[in-house]
């Protein structure tokens, strides 16, 4: 909120004629002046959706409070789990307060990288024998996974990288590159909101994995489907919604110790409200996995970058989601992807309205617009000699305005 003339006056005023009063075709001049008039609708708009996210912040607090007691995620399928409760895992809740700060932990950058390539080798192996037939195993998604949830601080980095994942266009080496970086997104969005959830190493092991194969179904589909750009007609909507099915039918060849893999991918489409497809399931009759999935996916969607045009900043994505989708999944899903995918990523490139970068040094749960920023590179692109660091929530006239990958740093292209 911009609050102006907050400043306390330690001295009085020199004396001189008091300035003429504005009048409001003054007020009218200074808005018709094209940098002051950009400046006011700028500010309007970023004061106006911090306002409306914290706002839905709180409004999901509330909203969380009332649903039922947290059930802990497990292995069975729903209906098996209504006998068999494993005990809640606690829950942290995210708060509100302006003082819960996120910073970087000291991580291995290139070690957790090159879990990301491995999590994506692994699915294009599993998806090329899926689509050839062949038989696969999971068994090295569990190790990868398992690495990932082991490491402190490698959601945080591999969320940075999967904002910033550029899909290459086409085949990778023989299955859509797309649909590739998406799963393994959705897997990464997953864990970040399974962390938040409070689900212990076990369940986000096995999370991380449901999430990486929930699209496998896709392989059966023609690659002009998958491919197609526009809308679809409705044969072709129909031919794309057999997707679960189709995944539940390749992953329940692994057998029965894998069978509630299967019930994901069949359910990862159904909604909250019964909306979804294909057996309209709402509520508790989803598993828990699948609910999470179901979030990770929308957001991965709306954040996706194609080539030829920019996804969703994430704070966008999921505003987008709180106000537009919320009936459609579970609400303590979205209160925790509020509390974990709505800051800009920590160490990401950001673009200030000023046109200097910066890198994202701290987040802000209640100010997920607002980090603290190191500048880099003026607005010429230049790289600055001395770093100064910007808290952005003391800022009001700077904010982001675009997030930059690191390969599109000065100087990098
Ligand atoms: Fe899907």
């Amino acid at each position: 909120m911009v609050r102006r003339g907050e400043k306390a006056v330690t001295s009085p005023p020199p004396r001189q004629a008091p300035p003429a009063p504005l009048k409001p075709e003054d007020d009218v001049r200074l808005r018709d002046l094209p940098v002051l008039r950009q400046i006011y609708d700028e500010l309007g708009t970023v004061v106006s959706l911090a306002e409306q996210v914290h706002r839905l912040s709180e409004r999901l607090e509330t909203t969380g409070a009332e649903v039922a007691e947290a059930r802990a995620p497990s292995r069975e399928t729903p209906e098996a789990r209504t006998v068999e409760e494993a005990p809640a895992p606690a829950e942290p809740v995210p708060s509100a307060s302006p003082q819960t700060a996120e910073e970087p932990p000291d991580v291995d950058e290139e070690a957790v990288y090159v879990l990301y390539r491995r999590a994506y080798a692994f699915v294009e192996e599993v998806m090329l024998a899926a689509r050839e037939g062949r038989p696969f195993s999971v068994d090295v998604a569990f190790a990868i996974i398992s690495r990932i949830v082991g490491t402190e601080g490698a959601t945080d980095l591999l969320y940075k990288r999967a904002i910033y994942a550029r899909e290459s266009e086409g085949e990778s080496h023989g299955f859509s590159a797309a649909v590739i970086t998406h799963s393994v997104n959705v897997c990464i969005y997953a864990l970040r909101i399974g962390e938040g959830m409070g689900f212990d190493q076990h369940n986000l092991v096995d999370l991380g994995v449901a999430a990486l194969l929930h699209d496998i179904g896709m392989t059966r589909l023609p690659d002009a489907l998958i491919e197609k750009k526009g809308k679809f007609t409705d044969q072709e909507m129909a031919e794309m919604r057999r997707h679960p099915q189709y995944g539940y039918e390749i992953l329940a060849r692994l057998g029965q110790q894998y069978r509630w893999l299967a019930d994901i991918a069949l359910q990862e489409q159904e909604r909250e409200d019964g909306s979804g497809y294909p057996r309209g399931l709402r509520g508790e009759q989803i598993h828990e996995y699948a609910r999470v999935v179901a979030v990770a996916d929308f957001f991965a969607g709306l954040t996706r970058s194609r080539p030829d045009r920019r996804g969703m900043m994430p704070y966008e994505a999921v505003k987008f989601i709180i106000q537009n989708q919320r009936a459609l999944f579970n609400q303590r899903v979205l209160k925790f992807l509020l509390a974990k995918l709505s800051a800009f990523p920590l160490r990401s490139y950001v673009k200030l309205n000023s046109g200097a970068i910066g890198r994202v040094v701290e987040t802000f749960e209640a100010h997920t617009m607002r980090p603290t920023v190191e500048i880099l590179y003026d607005s010429q692109g230049r790289r600055v000699r001395n770093v100064q660091t910007i808290n952005l929530r003391e800022m009001p006239i700077l904010h982001i305005t675009e997030v930059i990958p690191e390969e599109d740093l000065p100087g990098r292209r």
